[in-house]
């Protein structure tokens, strides 16, 4: 059986995030704007690039143009993602002419000086036109990157309009020019720092022809907050947190419904119980469900398949953690919600020998993994805590169960 896919209300964040494009002064308003970036930050799976794509399939925002680019998880260089997100623009602002042709006639370049850099020639300092001056020896990836954004920014400020820049999982792009060396802090705070100034436009900032509102999203915390440390007065952070009661028992009726199978209340209660708001588990067990072949999921008949399917979920995401992981788990099932410096302090002095001293500077590494595999969410003012009961549960028991399927 093939597996289908619904949509149940986000309404409220969907409206959040358009009304603040709205809220946005066009160009020919000569007004001096508060810069702002929009960060959508939640944990894995909770529905960000589902609400992002709502926005950006389904609804027309007037004089706003709207792109959205995801970034993946492989890029193997900087000229990878480039075109990457030069592809991806491309393809998202089809229906926009002007910002299509510029990004067309920007790509053709872009490969030009590929194809030159792979086949190893000297760049050709012949070809500058106009801003873009892509040939130039000394312009780097982010730099031309920067270029093309510009360059979007002034087509759209030229026609009184927005861009918003929807750019899902920033993080990678961060990563990406990390690992061949740029420095993070450095490019992080002056890439954040350059989209924001992709809104001054008008008065007598003439530098900077903008008009583009980035909208970006992750679900690392600690990249979140280091962006948050730099440039607070413009951030502004979304947090996407569980489905409610009501509309996670909506998904798993719809998904069930569209799925053919049948989901009766008591079950639907038993569910949320153990997997909680999370759509991305929650569609996991529908989807455990169909592969079992289930076609009832009533709580007389299905009770222990439900009980299994959600133990395997939860427990699945336990597989091959180290002794170091689950200890960090047992301090926050004890104490938690906590935050870093907390778990330190209760990670006992046992450990502590145990483990030398050495090692231990590493549990932020550690805390963003179990962060990043679903198993831990930062809650904000809170800490860090289970990513639903039946892990809590798992973790607290000690069973740690060893499925090797996800
Ligand atoms: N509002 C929703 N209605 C129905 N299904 C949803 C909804 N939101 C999310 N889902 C489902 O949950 C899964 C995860 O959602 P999504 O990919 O949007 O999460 P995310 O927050 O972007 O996660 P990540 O941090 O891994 O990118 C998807 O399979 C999606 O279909
Ligand atoms: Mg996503």
């Amino acid at each position: 059986m093939v597996y289908r896919q619904v949509f149940v209300d986000r309404e409220q964040e969907v409206n959040r995030i358009v009304n603040r494009i709205k809220s946005f002064p066009l160009p020919s308003n000569r007004v001096i704007r508060d810069r702002f970036i929009l960060i959508v930050v939640g944990p894995k799976g909770i529905g960000k690039s589902t609400i992002l794509r709502r926005i950006y399939y389904n609804i027309d925002i007037p004089d706003t143009y709207i792109a959205y680019i995801d970034f993946k998880k492989t890029y193997t260089s900087v000229e990878d993602l480039f075109v990457d997100f030069i592809r991806q623009l491309y393809s998202s602002i089809s229906e926009y002419s002007r910002l299509h042709y510029r990004v067309k006639d920007y790509g053709l370049r872009v490969l030009k000086y590929l194809v030159k850099k792979i086949l190893g020639e000297e760049f050709i300092d012949e070809v500058v036109s106009g801003k873009l001056e892509l040939f130039s020896k000394s312009k780097t990836p982010g730099i031309l990157l920067s270029d093309l954004i510009l360059c979007l920014a002034e087509i759209t400020g030229s026609e009184n309009k927005r861009l918003a820049l929807i750019i899902d999982e920033f993080q990678e792009l961060v990563k990406t020019f990390t690992r061949v060396g740029v420095d993070k802090k450095y490019f992080t705070q002056s890439f954040i720092h350059f989209l924001s100034k992709t809104q001054e436009w008008g008065i007598d900032v003439k530098d900077v022809p903008g008009y583009v509102i980035p909208i970006l999203t992750t679900s690392d915390y600690s990249f979140y907050t280091e962006i948050l440390d730099h440039s607070a007065s413009y951030i502004e952070p979304l947090y996407i947190s569980d489905l409610d009661e009501k509309y996670s028992k909506e998904l798993l009726v719809r998904q069930a419904s569209i799925n053919n199978i049948n989901i009766d209340d008591k079950a639907l209660d038993l569910v949320y119980s153990y997997l909680g708001g999370n759509p991305l588990l929650l569609t996991m067990f529908i989807r455990e469900a169909i592969e079992e072949g289930v076609a009832r999921v009533d709580i007389d008949t299905s009770i222990e398949i439900i009980k299994e399917i959600a133990t395997r979920i939860a427990g699945s995401f336990l597989t091959g953690l180290s002794e170091l992981d689950r200890m960090v788990l047992k301090v926050i099932c004890r104490h938690g919600p906590l935050n870093t410096e907390e778990i330190y302090e209760y990670l006992d002095r046992e450990l502590l020998r145990k483990y030398s001293i050495d090692t231990i500077p590493n549990l932020e590494v550690y805390i963003n993994r179990l962060i990043e595999r679903n198993i831990l969410y930062f809650m904000p003012f809170k800490g860090l805590w289970f990513q639903n009961r039946l892990l809590e549960k798992i973790v607290c028991e000690g069973v740690f169960i060893n499925y090797g399927r996800y």
